[in-house]
């Protein structure tokens, strides 16, 4: 019992000393450029899945509200995730190359992940990748717009998306007229969902 209990003290102390000569001696490489091992990737990326799937258990996906909702998720795509999650058929942008994780493609996370866990981690982000938390800056329904959007991005082809893309835009600078600073996107998606806004006239 007595050898059992001094080699995990000792153990401890190893693992302690071990801990602070990595941290203080500056062995752990940083560098965005580096690429992890193999094992390394595969504890990191079990680690997210299972980080996702456990929050996002109790999440309900709201019920999707049809093209509205779609146009709306692609502008805000279109404006926030595009640059690192290149879209159908797109090129990677530098910031896509350049950083590590890569962005996945999102039309692959869509075929695997449900609703609610597309929308835990576009809400809270992902730590230490470059994943941003967009529940800070924006509210739930107009994360699910993008989330209703994403989940068409597996059946969609890039003549698809140049398509939507075209007619957006054309629309965008036909509705014309200053914009908030939020960008076009948020403003329109919470005209869509006017109902709840009181200052669109029918509650008081
Ligand atoms: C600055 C770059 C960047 C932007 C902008 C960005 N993401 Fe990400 N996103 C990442 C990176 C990097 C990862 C990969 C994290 C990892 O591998 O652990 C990621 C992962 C994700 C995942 C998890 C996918 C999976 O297969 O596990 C989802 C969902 C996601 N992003 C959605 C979005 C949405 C929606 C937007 C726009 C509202 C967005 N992202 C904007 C960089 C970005």
């Amino acid at each position: 019992m007595k050898t059992i209990i001094g080699t995990l003290v000792f153990a401890t102390i190893f693992a302690i000393l071990m801990a602070l000569l990595v941290i203080y001696t500056g062995a752990f490489n940083v560098a965005t450029a580096w690429k992890d091992p193999a094992p390394i990737s595969w504890v990191l990326e079990r680690t997210r899945e299972n980080s996702i799937e456990t929050r996002a258990a109790s999440i309900v996906a709201p019920p999707t509200k049809g093209d509205k909702q779609i146009d709306s998720g692609f502008r805000s795509y279109r404006e926030m995730c595009a640059v690192c999650h290149t879209p159908p058929g797109g090129k990677d942008s530098p910031i896509t190359k350049g950083m590590n994780p890569t962005p996945p493609d999102l039309a692959k996370s869509a075929e695997h992940m449900s609703a609610a866990e597309l929308f835990w981690a576009t809400k809270n982000g992902i730590r230490m990748t470059g994943m941003p938390a967009w529940g800070v800056t924006h509210k739930d329904g107009e994360l699910w717009d993008i989330i209703a959007f994403v989940k068409k991005l597996p059946e969609m082809g890039k003549d698809e998306y140049q398509a939507l893309d075209a007619r957006l835009e054309k629309g965008h600078d036909h509705a014309g007229g200053g914009h908030g600073d939020d960008g076009h996107g948020d403003s329109e998606s919470q005209k869509n969902d006017g109902h709840e806004h009181e200052d669109d006239g029918h509650a008081h």
